[in-house]
């Protein structure tokens, strides 16, 4: 069964301990970190995942849409988070294998995510030590984005790349994902969904999770 991951991006920051309670049927809790560089939106950092840690069991599943990472992973480690992606984007590689290192060392499971622009084979050189491929299919920055549709091959090719390497690693979609898309990024061979806009913008979030959850 598909994991979903609500995004707090998309909750109230001023009751977030409450707006994490609505959510609590879900899998993981997906933070967003955006530094104002990798992508043009601040959102939050250390102190607030350290804050989230205190008040909820959910695995803390934390998306770095931040330059050079590596600098900040024992923060978020020892904050608590038990899942971190770094983006490929965002360093050189070597850089980006020594952020991995450091969530080895810390015992928090590892990922790196792709922008719509970075192809499926950039994850070529990590899968075999990866906990979770993340790919995006809006451009990072923003919630209530419209899913892109051409990154479904991109998830495919993901899909075909785990199956071959590291069939026990996680797929994850982030990025528009609501009833109608999240059946797509499903058959494409998605694992794990985010959704922000889709949860806290619905009603009742914790139906939401569930039609999600179907694919529906
Ligand atoms: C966007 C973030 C997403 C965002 C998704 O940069 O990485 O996690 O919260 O929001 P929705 O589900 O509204 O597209
Ligand atoms: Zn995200």
């Amino acid at each position: 069964m598909v994991k979903i991951a609500p995004s707090i991006l998309s909750a109230d920051f001023c009751n977030l301990n409450s707006e994490i309670r609505r959510v609590s049927g879900a899998d993981w809790l997906h933070v967003d970190v955006m530094d104002g560089a990798f992508v043009p939106n601040l959102t939050v950092g250390v102190p607030v995942v350290a804050s989230i840690r205190r008040h909820t069991d959910m695995f803390l599943d934390v998306h770095l849409m931040i330059d050079k990472p590596a600098r900040y992973i024992d923060a978020f480690c020892k904050a608590g988070a038990d899942l971190l992606s770094v983006h490929l984007e965002a360093d050189h590689p070597a850089r980006i294998a020594d952020a991995l290192h450091a969530m080895e060392a810390n015992g928090v499971k590892k990922a790196v995510a792709l922008r719509p622009i970075t192809s499926a084979k950039a994850v070529l050189p990590y899968i075999e030590q990866l906990d979770m491929v993340l790919v995006m299919t809006v451009e990072p920055g923003f919630g209530g984005q419209a899913f892109m549709e051409q990154q479904l091959s991109t998830i495919r090719e993901v899909r075909s790349l785990i199956d071959r390497y590291h069939p026990g690693c996680e797929l994850e979609v982030d990025g528009g994902i609501a009833p109608g898309t999240a059946g797509k990024a499903i058959e494409a061979g998605a694992t794990v969904l985010v959704a922000g806009s889709a949860v806290y913008g619905a009603e009742n979030p914790a139906n939401a999770i569930e039609l999600l959850r179907t694919g529906r």
